[in-house]
């Protein structure tokens, strides 16, 4: 059994990937999910958690973290995600409660308590989890190792060479490349490979009640993704939880990553390909998925939560 906090920004793909992992009860025990600031302001992605959680009558502690990046102002990806951060579907789970409003404390209680080491999931920009290791540096032995979606070896998609969750807070990433804790990269290396099509999107169309949520999620987004180029969606935050529940359908190649801080170059992460870097690797950077695979997750998660969740969606709705 794996134990996990998910600090996430929802975000369309942020909760395609919590609901993959709630799917994932025999293998993931999430201990909590922390809020950050990025693809919308702290209130909204934090409503969007709400909403997620509540609609699967999930009993998982949230707790809300950083409005914005370390040293500079937040940037948003309404562009993406919309005016709420998650548009799509109509929610009404406001009534979700908040377990704290201090993410950073939250997670190192949560961690400190628990009987063996913690994964964490970063799948929004650092923040927190950097704030983690800076002020909680002894926590960082009982991490076994930090999955993030961020980043990307030989592409950006926020600027020529920086990825959104990096670009958004580099100094946190900074931080959290070169804590000494292992990480397993989904850059957008093999995040961009990791899609689903518009057949696929549309079998999930009235196919069960969670199904349909993760429809209606993926039809703006879809449709958003247009304007970038994409005809299929890649589904980045997933990768970061794929990897956890099925490995097998990843490959990769452990590197010595960092991250530039300045100049045109902000938020881009290099991996040291020199001899000289050998022995120095902090990074296992996915760079191949088996698409059909991933997708057959997500879509089983969502059928195994529709099983689970049989109320009628017009009740709901
Ligand atoms: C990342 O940026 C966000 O918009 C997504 O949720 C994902 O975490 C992809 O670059
Ligand atoms: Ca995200």
């Amino acid at each position: 059994m794996k134990h996990i906090i998910i600090d996430c920004d929802p975000g369309h793909d942020d909760a395609l990937a919590i609901l993959t992992a709630i799917a994932h009860a025999e293998k993931l025990r999430i201990l909590g999910i922390t809020t950050i600031g990025g693809n919308q302001t702290l209130e909204k992605v934090t409503t969007n958690a709400k909403n997620i959680l509540e609609f699967v009558q999930a009993e998982i502690p949230l707790a809300t973290g950083q409005k914005g990046p370390l040293t500079k102002e937040l940037r948003i990806a309404p562009e993406a995600h919309g005016d709420s951060g998650m548009d799509g579907p109509y929610f009404n789970g406001e009534h979700y409660p908040i377990a704290s409003d201090n993410a950073v404390l939250f997670m190192y209680e949560k961690i400190r308590a628990c009987t063996q080491k913690v994964i964490l999931v970063g799948l929004g920009p650092l923040t927190n989890i950097a704030l983690l290791i800076k002020v909680f540096p002894e926590i960082r032995n009982k991490i076994e190792y930090i999955s993030i979606m961020g980043g990307g070896l030989e592409r950006g998609n926020t600027t020529a060479l920086a990825e959104f969750n990096i670009y958004v807070d580099p100094e946190a990433a900074e931080i959290v490349f070169n804590s000494d804790i292992p990480i397993v990269m989904s850059g957008l290396d093999v995040t961009e490979q990791a899609e689903i099509t518009v057949a696929e999107i549309n079998g999930l169309k009235n196919k069960g009640r969670v199904s349909h949520l993760a429809y209606e999620l993926l039809h703006f987004y879809n449709l958003s993704g247009r304007q970038f180029g994409f005809i299929n969606s890649p589904i980045h935050d997933l990768c970061a939880i794929a990897f956890l529940i099925d490995p097998r359908m990843f490959s990769g190649t452990s590197y010595h990553v960092d991250v530039i801080t300045e100049g045109k170059a902000r938020g881009l992460t290099y991996a040291d390909k020199r001899l000289a870097a050998v022995g120095k690797q902090n990074t296992f950077v996915l760079e191949q998925v088996n698409r059909k695979e991933f997708v057959h997750l997500l879509t089983d998660a969502l059928a195994y939560l529709d099983a689970l969740s049989p109320i009628d969606r017009e009740n709901k709705h």
